[in-house]
């Protein structure tokens, strides 16, 4: 469903020296698949993400949507940022209204904001405002936002990285379900190995800049996915080994490999 070719993004630092942050990167997604993005921090991560959002532009190479060129962001590819990014002053019915209202449907839409509110797990908080809310909950709400339009592709930037471990293990739960009831096809960017494996069905690992994928691991667990079971070890056994050669350094192996 999306195609990357041969794609490459130079940026300029502030003393006019290029910097490579993606070399030749191909790839391709499928519709209903859940990849996800992993590499050493400055890889790249964020900048593919965004050119398949279309916020930015590669300065070589294409990327296409079921087969049309991705030129500009549009409301067919949902962004989740790191950072919730919600509008304080408003609640989290009319943040997530946001969208609807952007394209001029909301009166005849409103009826999925509650729709989404409940998808999210959010029952009962819709009147509430984001500072009434805790970090994950804030997610949830970025989530719905991005969702309600029914977008083609869901593109999540980290967007559990600066949540604590049990509320990250709740919200991967939750992003679980999501895509099982919608069936909306994702890309994850995240730095922990353990999360690409409980959800995806393939990991695409990244080398240090300039960016390239490295490797893509298929996660061929079909039941419940158990981090303490031996398929579960022995694929994150494989990740952290390819991140290691791709320059990451984790400690904490065998415990789940928390990234540094
Ligand atoms: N607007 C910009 N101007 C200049 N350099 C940039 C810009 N955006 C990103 N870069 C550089 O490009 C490289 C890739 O950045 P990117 O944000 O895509 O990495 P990332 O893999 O998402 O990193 P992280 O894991 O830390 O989020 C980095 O070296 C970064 O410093
Ligand atoms: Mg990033």
């Amino acid at each position: 469903m999306i195609e990357i070719r041969n794609v490459s993004r130079i940026y300029y630092d502030t003393a006019g020296l290029p910097v490579e942050a993606l070399q030749a990167v191909s790839l391709e997604i499928r519709e209903g698949e859940f990849l996800s993005l992993i590499g050493p921090s400055g890889c790249g991560k964020t900048t593919l993400l965004r050119l398949i959002a279309g916020l930015d532009l590669p300065r070589s190479g294409e990327l296409f949507i079921e087969g049309r060129a991705i030129e500009k962001p549009s409301h067919e590819r949902g962004y989740v940022f790191q950072q919730a990014a919600l509008f304080p002053w408003k609640t989290v019915e009319e943040n997530i209204a946001i969208g609807l209202k952007a394209r001029h449907i909301y009166k005849e839409k409103k009826g999925l904001v509650p729709e989404y509110i409940h998808l999210v797990g959010l029952d009962g908080f819709s009147k509430s405002y984001p500072h009434e809310l805790s970090g994950g909950m804030m997610q949830r709400v970025a989530i719905a936002r991005a969702l309600i339009n029914k977008p083609k592709v869901l593109l999540l930037d980290e967007p559990l990285g600066a949540l604590d471990a049990f509320t990250r293990i709740e919200l991967q739960d939750t992003i679980r379900r999501i895509r099982r009831e919608t069936g909306t096809t994702i890309v994850l960017v995240t730095h922990d190995v353990d999360e690409a494996i409980y959800l995806s069905d393939r990991i695409a690992i990244m080398t240090a800049r300039p960016g390239k994928i490295n490797e893509i691991i298929k996660v061929e667990i079909n039941s419940e996915r158990d981090r303490n079971r031996d398929d579960f070890i022995g694929l994150r056994r494989r990740a952290l080994e390819k991140l290691h050669l791709a320059g990451v350094v984790y400690a904490n192996v065998q415990g789940g490999g928390e990234a540094i």
